[in-house]
């Protein structure tokens, strides 16, 4: 479920061919939560809340959103903002 989504959006905003996706891994999360620690923690203390306050009915849309949002807020590398967004959508559903 979770690789599902989070693949989806990926593949919908451009960053991952749809026959890549399901090789993210658990492992690609965890890079992306060291990523959220050291450059959005200090600011948006809670991911899951934040998950809250991003426009979008669902986590796919949540997603889809902060990809070009992410692009102008401290996360200007895509490939960094691309574990960043799967690190953020694995606290929705
Ligand atoms: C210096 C503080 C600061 C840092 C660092 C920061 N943000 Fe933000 N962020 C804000 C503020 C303030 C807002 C609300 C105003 C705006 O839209 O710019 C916001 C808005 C957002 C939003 C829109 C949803 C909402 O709650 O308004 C998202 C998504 C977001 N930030 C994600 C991130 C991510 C991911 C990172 C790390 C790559 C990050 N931010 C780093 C301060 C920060």
């Amino acid at each position: 479920m979770l690789r599902r989504t989070l693949a989806a959006s990926l593949a919908a905003a451009g960053i991952l061919a749809p026959a890549a996706a399901s090789a993210f891994t658990a492992e690609q999360i965890a890079k992306g939560e060291a990523h959220y620690q050291q450059d959005c923690a200090r600011c948006h203390a809670s991911p899951q809340m934040l998950l809250e306050s991003t426009p979008g009915a669902t986590t796919f849309k949540k997603g889809v959103w902060m990809t070009p949002f992410l692009a102008r807020h401290h996360a200007p590398v895509q490939s960094t903002r691309a574990l960043i967004i799967g690190y953020i959508e694995s606290f929705g559903d």
